[in-house]
């Protein structure tokens, strides 16, 4: 393998042609990666980072994870791609998979996360069309993607700007507040679609009623309840999937980025007798469950559950809140909150994150800030307890050096 540094073209170089060959829709930091394993990342210097948001998100198992990287070698070599005009094995797994560690649901799959949020919203207007229904209800806050209705959807004026006309038939409510939503819904209502924890919009995890609450709100109107799970599902909360803290079992979940190990996959899973309405022609996607998405799927599943991890993902979860609570009690006035679900952790700061997110990429520590001033850390399941402190001690430096 081309480890070495002086293989690779220098960061400089690859920056030079992005700049004349790449649409500059991203802020990128000034660093070109090169290799990964676990939570190391090394860039093109020869440069090792220790890496708390691998892949945003979607490494849910590390860089590299071995049994992805063997399945996918392995499935590469005896057949790429094959389209949904026919049958494959690794598919049909997966899905079955997926479908026994949530609810019993019907699989489609796509690539990402906007596209399993089309399909569900799609699904939601096939499905409330002969009953009169199709408005859909989405959370302020919230966050679908990058797509017209997935973006639709996400109720943040900032990313509609310069974009519109949005899709007619939304309507937006506030998240955690079960009477905004009662006073918006009606009979009209094909679906309410929401994040059970809202993962761009802040690390916002509900009260403990709130999905309860949605659930019979729902049922009473007879809508469906869509759960956006592309950034929470597949294990990162400690749980398959983040409504399984509750005793709420959604009509549609969508989970993409660590569905398939760090390969792109997406997948809406839906009850059977709401997946019914999508006949043949309705609905498709070219690369969607294709056989190496699926093995990698396949082999993602199969370590987090030969290895533990959901149970891991809880206890790294209290670690950083050790630590982050020891660091609040000594920087009350720059700490405003420390939420954290397994491995999703955000802290809130009393101060913008970005410049944090500048000072720890110095000293070679990745992290996230979203919302302005939330540090958002989605850290691997396979993270060691030295590489925590490791990094929680980097990023207390930074805090506490952090002039507001
Ligand atoms: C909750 C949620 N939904 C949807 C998306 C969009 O996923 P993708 O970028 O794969 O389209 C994201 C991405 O950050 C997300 O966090």
């Amino acid at each position: 393998m081309a480890h070495a540094h002086s293989t690779h073209p220098t960061s400089q170089e690859t920056i030079a042609e992005f700049d004349r060959y790449v649409v500059p829709n991203y802020r990128r930091y000034p660093v070109s990666l090169v290799r990964g394993e676990n939570s190391w990342i090394w860039d093109a210097e020869g440069r090792r980072y220790l890496d708390f948001f691998p892949g945003w998100g979607c490494n849910l198992l590390g860089h590299c994870p071995p049994r992805v990287v063997e399945a996918v070698r392995d499935q590469v070599g005896r057949l790429i791609h094959v389209p949904n005009t026919w049958y494959m094995e690794a598919q049909g797994e997966f899905a079955r998979a997926l479908s026994g560690r949530s609810f019993g649901g019907q699989c489609f799959f796509c690539n990402s996360g906007a596209e399993a949020n089309e399909a569900a919203i799609k699904l939601a207007r096939a499905y409330g069309h002969s009953r009169g229904k199709s408005k859909i209800l989405t959370m302020e806050g919230g966050f679908h993607g990058r797509t017209f209705a997935a973006l639709t959807a996400t109720a943040q004026p900032k990313y509609h700007e310069g974009l519109g006309p949005m899709l007619p038939g939304f309507v937006y409510t506030k998240y955690d507040d079960l009477e905004a939503v009662a006073a918006a819904i009606d009979d009209e209502t094909a679906a309410v679609m929401l994040e059970p924890i809202q993962g761009e919009g802040g690390v916002r995890i509900p009260s403990a009623g709130f999905l309860p609450g949605l659930r019979k709100l729902c049922d009473r109107h007879g809508a469906l309840l869509i759960l956006d799970e592309v950034q929470t599902g597949m294990g990162r909360t400690g749980t398959w999937f983040a409504y399984q803290h509750s005793d709420v079992v959604p009509d549609v979940l969508t989970c993409a980025k660590a569905l398939a190990g760090g390969i792109a996959a997406g997948v809406m899973i839906a009850k059977p007798e709401v997946a019914a309405v999508l006949k043949p022609g309705m609905h498709a996607s070219t690369f969607g469950g294709n056989p190496i998405a699926c093995r990698a799927g396949l082999a993602t599943v199969e370590t987090i559950d030969d290895e533990g991890l959901l149970e891991r993902g809880l206890a790294i979860g209290e670690r950083f809140r050790g630590q982050f609570q020891a660091l609040q009690g000594e920087l009350p006035e720059k700490i405003r909150e420390i939420r954290i679900q397994g491995v999703m952790i955000g802290l809130d700061l009393t101060f913008d994150a970005s410049d944090v997110v500048a000072r720890c990429l110095d000293r070679r520590l990745l992290i996230n800030a979203t919302h302005g001033h939330v540090v958002r850390l989605l850290p691997a399941l396979t993270i060691s307890d030295e590489q925590i402190d490791q990094g929680c001690a980097i990023l207390a430096d930074v805090l506490r050096e952090a002039v507001i």
